[in-house]
């Protein structure tokens, strides 16, 4: 079965239910739990449907991450995802799971990144910024926001007369393609 893998999303989930089915496939990992920050978030559904586990945590839980810690742990978790999560990891964690805990990030790193950069709002910096390409960057997590070390990163285009949705439909598509596959070759390697 492989190693055994947490998602940690906050918002829709397109992402954790395309790792989730990659992995179903696959000899490397499964996904056994998925944790969220928010009650109402789309993934709940989303990977609840698919037979995973979900819980939900309060955001003074995320603070101290005594709770998640021993969610994690119950579930004998080797290895972390980020997928579109976006409180910060608690130190716990860090400690608990070094060089295990990996974020993709919706743009080129180090630009459009930091506190408050998560979905449309970095696809419209990035058109506001009168660029011609974005992306996506896989990196390690550390105690800052989007700075930890970079793994992978992958470019599309950015049109004159693209929308925020735009970039965010071309940049999903990449992050579908290439988060799997690079959590995959991370998790033969720990
Ligand atoms: C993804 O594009 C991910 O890169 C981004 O949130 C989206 C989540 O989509 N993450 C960040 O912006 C983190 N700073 P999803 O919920 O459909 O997977």
């Amino acid at each position: 079965m492989g190693k055994r893998i947490a998602v940690f999303a906050s918002g829709n989930g397109s992402n954790a239910e395309n790792l989730i089915t990659y992995f179903d496939k696959s000899e490397s990992g499964r996904v056994v739990l998925v944790l969220t920050n928010k009650a109402d978030a789309g993934v709940i559904d989303r990977v609840e449907k698919m037979g995973i586990l979900c819980k939900v945590f309060a955001n003074d839980q995320w603070k101290t991450g005594e709770a998640i810690l021993k969610a994690l742990h119950e579930e004998d978790i080797d290895f972390i995802v980020l997928a579109g999560f976006l409180l910060r990891i608690p130190l716990n964690l860090l400690h608990a799971y070094p060089h295990h805990i990996v974020n993709i990030h919706p743009a080129l790193l180090p630009k459009f990144g930091g506190k408050g950069m998560y979905g449309d709002r970095v696809h419209q910096a990035v058109i506001d910024a009168g660029e011609t390409h974005t992306g996506i960057t896989i990196h390690y997590i550390d105690e800052h926001y989007d700075e930890g070390s970079i793994i992978f990163q992958a470019e599309c285009p950015v049109y004159p007369t693209d929308t925020s949705s735009d970039v965010a439909e071309r940049v999903h598509q990449l992050e579908y393609r290439y988060y799997p596959d690079v959590v995959e070759q991370l998790l033969y390697k720990v």
